[in-house]
């Protein structure tokens, strides 16, 4: 089937990525499990390669030339994040492994002078495990009280409560932008609004809206917001922090050692300045170059055209779906409220059983709890399959997806209701 109507040339964009060419099990690869990461195009690959090759170096340390190119691709590239999320300063963005770890920074650092005993931590029951666990531990050590916003029956959150949840009380609001097991967008700026007037702090986990829409840390007003390169064309263990200089200035450091100290005596030591004051030690300067790449082809692309690529892909899949009667599709259907994630289920046929079904035929999905075990229990399911897009998916897959699945249906016995 053509893709006529879809906005951006998806079969120029797979040239770009080398992967997409390759077979499985003598299949065409259907790689639709974006949401636990995305693959590379030839310039973020090219970028490592170069660095390794050319010009590989420590950072900030050398006067020689090699250290010099080091330490200015890897600013342009801490520079390339900060313009995508806009941030007012590249010294907002600090690098992290990934997201876990710049929410983990924030839930080490920030508490301290800010969440008293009684003071209470809103976030939503959709998180990601790593946006709940960290909060948990810091409710236990501070006195503090974790409070959920309820997921409503059609996915979306159900706000009719969120007056008295976030109150005077609250300290943080940290929620996530766009569901990684659910798809749902939710409405981050809305809901940040609420919580700055009552003078708490935000944080938007943004490791599934970074790399799918338009992200504006100034527009949304948020303190804190972190992501994923990998997730977004870029490499493993790499992420970011972007943090309001305000709430940076105030924050201790997380890790200790070379790099984040001005100066150090036998007794003691005062801090750098900002970002390096929480970059500890040696940082990922490759990974870091080649995430600074990734952001350079999604700015090529426009991230209006990748989000209006998903809407699009997103409603012809929800479309198709509807075809398959013995399969519940969870999230909300208002396109304009979901991110390119389809989580789905069918009664009877356990999810990995199908996940492995559709590998077979080249089609990769992820299966499983998402780490998302509460919005499990909330769906009444024990895991479910997903299907998450990107730039580089077609409808055509998506009627690979869906004919598969029809087969797995009639496999297992599970044929029509
Ligand atoms: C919504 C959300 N938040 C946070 C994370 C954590 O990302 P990472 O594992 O790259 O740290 C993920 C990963 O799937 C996610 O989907």
């Amino acid at each position: 089937m053509s893709a006529a109507h879809i906005s951006i040339d998806s079969d120029a964009i797979r040239r770009d990525f080398p992967i997409l060419s390759r077979t499985v099990y003598g299949k065409p690869l259907v790689y639709l499990d974006n949401a636990a990461t995305s693959h590379k195009p030839r310039g973020v690959i090219r970028a490592l390669s170069d660095y390794y090759e050319g010009y590989n170096s420590n950072v900030h340390r050398g006067v020689h030339a090699l250290s010099m190119e080091a330490t200015d691709r890897f600013e342009e590239a801490r520079s390339a994040v900060a313009r995508f999320i806009n941030a007012e300063s590249p010294d907002e963005i600090i690098w992290t492994r990934n997201a876990t770890e710049a929410i983990n920074l924030v839930a080490h650092s920030w508490p301290q002078g800010n969440i008293e005993p009684g003071g209470e931590i809103v976030t939503t029951e959709m998180e990601h495990h790593s946006n709940l666990v960290p909060w948990q531990k810091v409710a236990a050590d501070r006195g503090a009280r974790l409070r959920f916003l309820p997921i409503a029956d059609d996915g979306t959150l159900d706000l009719s409560g969120v007056d008295s949840i976030i109150n005077e009380r609250t300290r943080l609001l940290t929620i996530v932008h766009s569901s990684n097991s659910l798809g749902t967008i939710n409405p981050v700026k809305e809901l940040a609004a609420k919580a700055r007037a009552v003078g708490a702090a935000v944080m938007i986990d943004g490791a599934q809206s970074v790399p799918h829409m338009p992200v504006d840390v100034q527009d949304l007003d948020c303190d804190f917001l972190t992501l994923s390169g990998h997730k977004m064309l870029g490499p493993t263990g790499i992420g970011a922090l972007y943090a309001k200089r305000d709430a940076l200035e105030t924050m201790e450091p997380f890790l200790r050692g070379g790099e984040m100290v001005l100066s150090v005596t036998l007794e003691g030591a005062t801090w750098n300045e900002l970002p390096m004051r929480f970059e500890a030690g040696t940082p990922n300067i490759a990974d870091a170059i080649g995430l600074g790449a990734a952001v350079e082809y999604l700015e090529a692309i426009g991230m209006d055209r990748v989000r209006q690529h998903e809407v699009e892909l997103t409603g012809y899949a929800l479309e198709r779906f509807a075809e398959l009667e013995e399969i519940d599709v969870f999230g909300p259907r208002d396109l304009s409220l979901r991110g390119g994630v389809v989580s789905f289920y069918a009664s009877d046929i356990h999810p990995h059983d199908l996940g492995t079904f559709l590998d077979r035929r080249g089609i990769a999905v992820r299966t499983g709890h998402h780490c998302t075990m509460p919005v499990m229990g909330r769906l009444g399911v024990p895991a479910t399959a997903r299907a998450s897009f990107y730039i580089y998916n077609t409808e055509d897959e998506v009627d690979l997806l869906v004919d598969a699945l029809k087969d797995a249906l009639r496999y297992f016995g599970n044929g029509p209701r």
